[in-house]
């Protein structure tokens, strides 16, 4: 009997058997994002026109991971299961994971244990970006094979994060969850590569002063049990994504990498630098100065819209002048009488200042479908 070709799903199975596997956290409350949380999840908050979670995802795909579990909360699980289906688009597999309460980061990684099993894996929060990618950290740890590795960046102020101190070797001796004061300013970034000996040691945590089973108490016991924890510094920029400020911060920097690209249609349109006109998108009389990004079926008319702003699908700047802004899908700004700056509209918003005379700046952070008259 002639042995046909390897059946594909098999052949692939065998190939990943000690492969990482994924853990992207896409729970949480959000409570620091409200009101823009109510409506969403904050991972689905749109960075330089692209849902925060994407870009976790593109990490992992880019260091060859394929088989990913996402994490999700009751409340906002349906919208981000909508936002990516199967993983096909990005050719992998999602399997999903229901954490019925926010209990903490190493809550999460134990709920997902039955899809864990014995591999490794990257756990990345879905909240988090970072410039530099994860494919340099998934080759080390499929080297050396230590019982972690974690990302560290300095901070100004540790007490907000959670905080590691190192020897001289540059190996993790201790962790603190948000210390009051910080033994040092380097801050673990949302990113760990574990082995599965993760497990045990978060079978045996107790929760923390604040609820929350930590995921820095976790490996805390790894260092304490004599394991290999390694630190890495991040490459480039990272962003946690948690306030409305940094949310402002990671579309700059995400902005900052653009590169020009304009499918829509200008008319009488002057268009700097970096920037970004998806398809069907409309430039009328107006500025835009890089880098931006103006999203599909956008309309920006007798307007200006100026660096570091995204503007979502089908969203509308007419008669006014936006900078350093996230307009989602669908927002609208008709006649501002100010510059809006530094702001963030949610889906449907409409800010309609007709009748204004133009002075000043307006400062913004509004849900899906909030009306503001001026
Ligand atoms: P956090 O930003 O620490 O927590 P949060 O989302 O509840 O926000 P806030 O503090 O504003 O209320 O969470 C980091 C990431 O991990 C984020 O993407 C949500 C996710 N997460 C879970 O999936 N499950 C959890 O139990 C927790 C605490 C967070």
């Amino acid at each position: 009997m002639r042995a046909g070709p390897p059946e594909p799903a098999r052949a692939g199975k065998l190939d990943t058997v000690m492969e990482l596997k994924g853990l992207v956290l896409s729970g949480g409350k959000g409570t620091r994002l409200r009101p823009l949380t109510h409506t969403r999840a904050k991972q689905l908050i749109p960075i330089a026109g692209k849902p925060n979670l994407f870009y976790a995802l593109e990490d992992l795909v880019a260091a060859g991971i394929r088989d990913i579990g996402v994490v999700l909360s009751p409340e906002t699980g349906e919208e981000v299961r909508a936002a990516l289906g199967d993983g096909s688009s990005w050719g992998v597999r999602i399997t999903y994971i229901v954490q019925e309460a926010p209990l903490g980061i190493a809550h999460a990684v134990k709920t997902a244990q039955p899809f864990l099993g014995d591999s490794p894996f990257v756990l990345y929060l879905g909240d988090n970006l970072l410039s530099g990618g994860i494919k340099h950290l998934v080759a080390e740890y499929r080297q050396t094979q230590p019982a972690a590795i974690v990302l560290l960046t300095p901070v100004d102020d540790p007490r907000a994060f959670g905080v590691a101190v190192l020897d001289e070797q540059g190996r993790v001796v201790r962790l603190l969850e948000k210390p009051q004061n910080p033994p040092s300013n380097l801050a673990l970034v949302g990113v760990y590569l574990f082995s599965p000996g993760i497990h045990p040691i978060i079978e045996g945590l107790r929760p923390s002063g604040r609820g929350e089973y930590e995921i820095t108490e976790a490996i805390q016991g790894l260092v304490d049990s004599g394991q290999k924890v390694i630190a890495h510094q991040v490459r480039g920029w990272w962003k946690d994504t948690g306030k409305p400020e940094d949310l402002l911060d990671a579309n700059r920097l995400a902005l900052s990498t653009l590169v020009r690209r304009i499918e829509g249609e200008l008319q009488e349109a002057q268009v700097v630098g970096e920037v970004v006109v998806e398809a069907g998108a409309r430039i009328v009389r107006s500025t835009v100065r890089g880098p931006a990004y103006i999203g599909a079926g956008a309309l920006v008319e007798d307007g200006f819209v100026g660096p570091y702003t995204a503007i979502g699908k089908n969203a509308r700047v007419v008669s006014s002048e936006v900078e350093y802004s996230i307009l989602m899908d669908e927002a609208q700004v008709y006649a501002l009488p100010y510059r809006l700056d530094s702001s963030i509209l949610g889906q449907g918003v409409v800010v309609d200042g007709k009748g204004n005379a133009r002075r000043h700046s307006l400062q913004l952070v509004l849900g899906d479908r909030s009306r503001v008259r001026l």
